[in-house]
């Protein structure tokens, strides 16, 4: 594994990380992936406390969190979206400075980015962006690990984004793509490609690692020959539900259907970061399916239950990622 100190460093972004740095931390993950799986003990930071704030909903992030900060010997405490004094008596300022005091690393989960970044410029500890509006960094990371894992390789390989490509999942997509070396598709209208000022910096990101960027709203097109189709829900966590509307009305030629996997590679995968609109068995998927006379949002259930859904594994390498991450930093 390359020679790598990340020691001390915060993970807000993965503009932030350099193309060797973001490989070490995949390599990392698939070597604790081995030794969990091998039973060989990782206590690695016995002794150690890490702090998860969360101000959005989450199963997968939080169980990852946790279950690797148990594995490397840590403990943890988790601050639920209504449990703790953040933002409504006290500025993230003063939370950075409180928790740095007693915790080795602060976990984020929320809304702006600048939140986190205000966090980690006020902790003297490593802080973790758990997802915000505009980036999910840990996401990535389990992402392509399970792409390196399926496909043999990242550099190359051809990535397509469905969906709202300009919230936090299109967006980090797009810079990891850009990163690694992925030929990355955005495929969705027009006004759901990603900010200008990002494709731009990510443009000159590829220009190094051999990444190509393309948006293409054309959905056959854009899938023809893909390696990788990905999705995420049409509306994203702290959005108003009053944009199903719109978003249905807008997305609903870019689900993803077994006509759009017909259409791909041979070899291709299926990914989702979940949680997922595939069926009816979830609450909002009930009253929004019914509502608007659907039966699944962003993927169809046959996709997601086919062979070619790697929606599990990728769910299951966010904890041997941030395990990487936390264990790194540290
Ligand atoms: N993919 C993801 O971040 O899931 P959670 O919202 O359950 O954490
Ligand atoms: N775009 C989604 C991602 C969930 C992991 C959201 O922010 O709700």
């Amino acid at each position: 594994m390359a020679d790598i100190d990340l020691k001390g460093r915060d993970f807000l972004k993965l503009l932030d990380y350099t193309t060797e740095e973001i490989e070490y931390l995949i390599d990392l993950a698939a070597d604790f992936k081995a030794k969990k799986k091998a039973g060989i003990s990782h206590k690695f930071h016995e002794g150690k406390n890490v702090a998860l704030i969360f101000e959005k909903t989450s199963t997968r992030t939080r169980c990852a969190f946790e279950v690797a900060a148990y594995d490397l010997g840590m403990g943890v405490t988790y601050l639920d979206p209504t449990g703790s004094q953040i933002g409504k008596k006290e500025t993230i300022a003063d939370t950075a400075r409180v928790l740095a005091g007693m915790y080795d690393g602060i976990e984020y989960r929320g809304f702006a980015q600048t939140i986190v970044e205000e966090l980690a410029k006020y902790s003297k500890v490593p802080v973790w962006n758990g997802l915000t509006n505009e980036f999910h960094p840990t996401q990535i990371l389990a992402d392509m690990l399970t792409i390196r894992e399926k496909l043999g390789k990242l550099r190359g390989v051809n990535f397509v984004y469905m969906g709202d490509a300009r919230y936090n999942m299109g967006n980090s997509l797009m810079v990891g793509c850009a990163k690694l070396g992925l030929n990355f598709t955005a495929c969705a209208p027009e006004k759901y490609f990603p900010d200008k000022a990002l494709i731009a910096e990510c443009e000159k990101i590829a220009e190094k690692t051999g990444a190509t960027l393309r948006f293409e709203s054309d959905p056959m097109k854009a899938t023809k020959g893909a390696d990788v189709i990905y999705t995420d829900v049409w509306v994203s966590m702290g959005e108003p539900t009053d944009v199903w509307r719109e978003r249905i009305a807008d997305l609903s030629p870019y689900a993803v259907t077994k006509k759009i996997m017909d259409n791909t590679a041979e070899g291709s995968i299926f990914m989702h970061c979940l949680p997922a609109f595939h069926d009816l068995g979830t609450v909002i998927g009930k009253e929004v399916g019914e509502k608007f006379g659907l039966d699944s949002m962003e993927v169809t259930n046959e996709v997601f239950e086919s062979e070619k859904s790697v929606v599990f594994d990728e769910a299951e390498n966010r904890m041997h990622t941030i395990k990487a991450v936390m264990a790194a930093t540290l």
